[in-house]
């Protein structure tokens, strides 16, 4: 059963501040959206949202018509846009949010958006839908931004996760359940007695939703989609089971997952690595039930393929990354800085942390802490305070100039991993590389020290004498003391001195009278 939820009155709630359709307005107005007002079949989706920067509505999809949108979080701007701040503060915000408690408010039904149209029985039919195929080898067309909601018996904490359905006909789809993960072993537990699991899927939700989903955080994960919302969750219990969902998602799809285990074939799918998962054996969803608002918006997800910094999966995996690995570090290694996992790698296959070390070895403590806290951080590169880990060009600098192979690589073999990867070629536990890329420790030589333009001064002196007189000078200084914004006079003024058999240089360069 799932844990006792405060319930209250339901004006107190506002059930329209979340909806998807209201962020796919805020996203309108900033110009983010692809809008196609002519009718486009449901084949011709995919290309449309492949490799677009812009999310995607569609409002005739299909010979219905059907509303579709996609790509909605396929932006980190559009990600941090969810969650009021700017694209630099995401990871601050997420984490400020995770450690702030919102309360879970159970609502009427009939106060419910989510259910105002409610198709039991013979009226549930999966193919009112826009369900289209999304890569030219899928095994079928997917729901791909549907996210779970089960309830684990033991602990009577609601689940969550994003699980993607293969449409088998009107009623039934398939489920890939084979990675390690709570749903999977909540359902595992429950076929092992004999029991179907039930589960509820909503299909259209904000995302802070979806990125609840991504998340696997010891709570009730209700709690948790409350938090990162910011604001109390409205939820409702479902028609069929017994399972709470939020009360303001755009279409929530209940059924079960039959006992039998994992024996009818799913995919093949355009996986989130960028590469097809092949065809596997999973279990079998029935739906009971189908309620939604009365304008419900439908949902996709983009997941695969070449570009991937244009999916909504690997920007969600960003964020999911970037949070786990800020929290490892911050217990491992005292002053972390920045953390950033491209989602041009999926989110979470080459992981970038800054930090300041405060005494030796602590890069390649972040470096074990970034490779244990997340299987699918694999490769990790740890540069100082004055690389930003969001610059391609300064990590690509850091590694070319910083990094000695037999020196600053870690290797280590025998990690759990994500089966999906297909460099593993068939083996079940992966190696991680880490890149210590900081400068060697309390080290800033001038071979260390990067080249700016210069700065100059209040002119103090009236000739390069006077201003070797004070000691040994850059070149720049002496330009400074003396009021010069050309600096040839202070070379020919040098020379003189120079012909004079009294000027000399330190090891930086510094110019300095050796008569005195
Ligand atoms: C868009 C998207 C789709 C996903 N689809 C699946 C899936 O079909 N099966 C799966 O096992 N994990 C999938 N994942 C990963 C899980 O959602 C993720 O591991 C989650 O944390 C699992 O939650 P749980 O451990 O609380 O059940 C997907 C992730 C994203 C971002």
């Amino acid at each position: 059963m799932a844990k006792a939820l405060k319930s209250v009155d339901a004006p107190e709630i506002d059930t329209e501040r979340f909806r998807l359709r209201r962020f796919i307005d805020r996203l309108i107005q900033a110009g983010e959206v692809d809008i196609h007002d002519e009718p486009v079949e449901l084949g011709g989706i995919a290309a449309i949202l492949d490799n677009n920067p812009k999310a995607v509505l569609i409002r005739k999809a299909g010979p219905e018509g059907a509303e579709l949108v996609g790509n909605v979080i396929a932006s980190r701007k559009r990600m941090a846009m969810a969650l009021d701040v700017e694209p630099d503060q995401l990871r601050q915000e997420v984490s400020r949010r995770l450690a702030t408690p919102q309360p879970v408010v159970e609502i009427d039904r009939a106060d419910a958006p989510a259910q105002k149209i409610v198709l039991t029985g013979d009226d549930v039919d999966l193919t009112q839908f826009p369900i289209h195929l999304q890569h030219g080898m899928d095994g079928g067309p997917y729901i791909s931004a549907s996210l779970d909601y089960s309830v684990d018996e033991k602990s009577g904490w609601t689940n969550t996760g994003c699980r993607r359905l293969m449409l088998r006909n009107r009623r039934q789809t398939g489920i890939d359940l084979l990675a390690p993960s709570d749903l999977k072993a909540i359902y595992e537990a429950s076929a092992s007695q004999g029991k179907p699991l039930p589960v509820s899927f909503t299909v259209g939700a904000h995302p802070c939703d979806h990125m609840a989903g991504t998340m696997r955080v010891p709570m009730d994960e209700l709690e948790l989609l409350a938090r990162l919302r910011g604001a109390p969750l409205p939820v409702v219990k479902s028609v069929t089971n017994d399972i709470r969902v939020p009360a303001d998602a755009e279409i929530v799809i209940e059924g079960f997952l039959d006992a039998r285990g994992h024996v009818e074939t799913e995919g093949p799918y355009g996986e989130f690595l960028g590469y097809y998962g092949v065809m596997k054996n999973n279990p079998l969803f029935t739906v009971t039930a189908i309620t939604m608002r009365g304008d419900a918006l439908f949902q996709t997800s983009t997941i695969g393929g070449k570009t991937m910094a244009h999916t909504d999966t690997a920007n969600l995996c960003s964020v999911r990354t970037e949070v786990t690995v800020w929290r490892a570090l911050e217990t491992a290694v005292r002053e972390p800085i920045a953390v950033s996992a491209s989602p041009a790698n999926g989110g979470a296959f080459n992981v970038r942390v800054s930090m300041r070390q405060r005494v030796p070895g602590e890069a390649h403590n972040a470096i074990a802490a970034a490779m244990g806290c997340q299987a699918n951080a694999k490769n990790v590169f740890v540069v100082d305070d004055d690389i930003d880990v969001f610059s391609d060009q300064q990590i690509d600098w850091a590694l070319a100039t910083r990094f000695q192979a037999d020196r600053d690589l870690v290797v280590a073999s025998g990690f759990r991993t994500l089966p999906l990867d297909p460099s593993l070629d068939g083996r079940r536990t992966g190696s991680k590389a880490g890149f210590d890329l900081t400068i060697p420790f309390g080290e800033r030589p001038l071979e260390f020290t990067v080249p700016e333009a210069p700065e100059f001064g209040e002119k103090r002196l009236n000739s390069v004498r006077d201003s070797l007189a004070e000691g040994p000078k850059f070149f720049a200084d002496l330009m400074s003391d003396l009021g010069s914004r050309d600096g040839r006079e202070i070379a020919l003024a040098l020379d003189e001195i120079r012909d004079q058999g009294i000027l000399d240089r330190d090891d930086d360069g510094r110019y300095f009278l050796s008569d005195t």
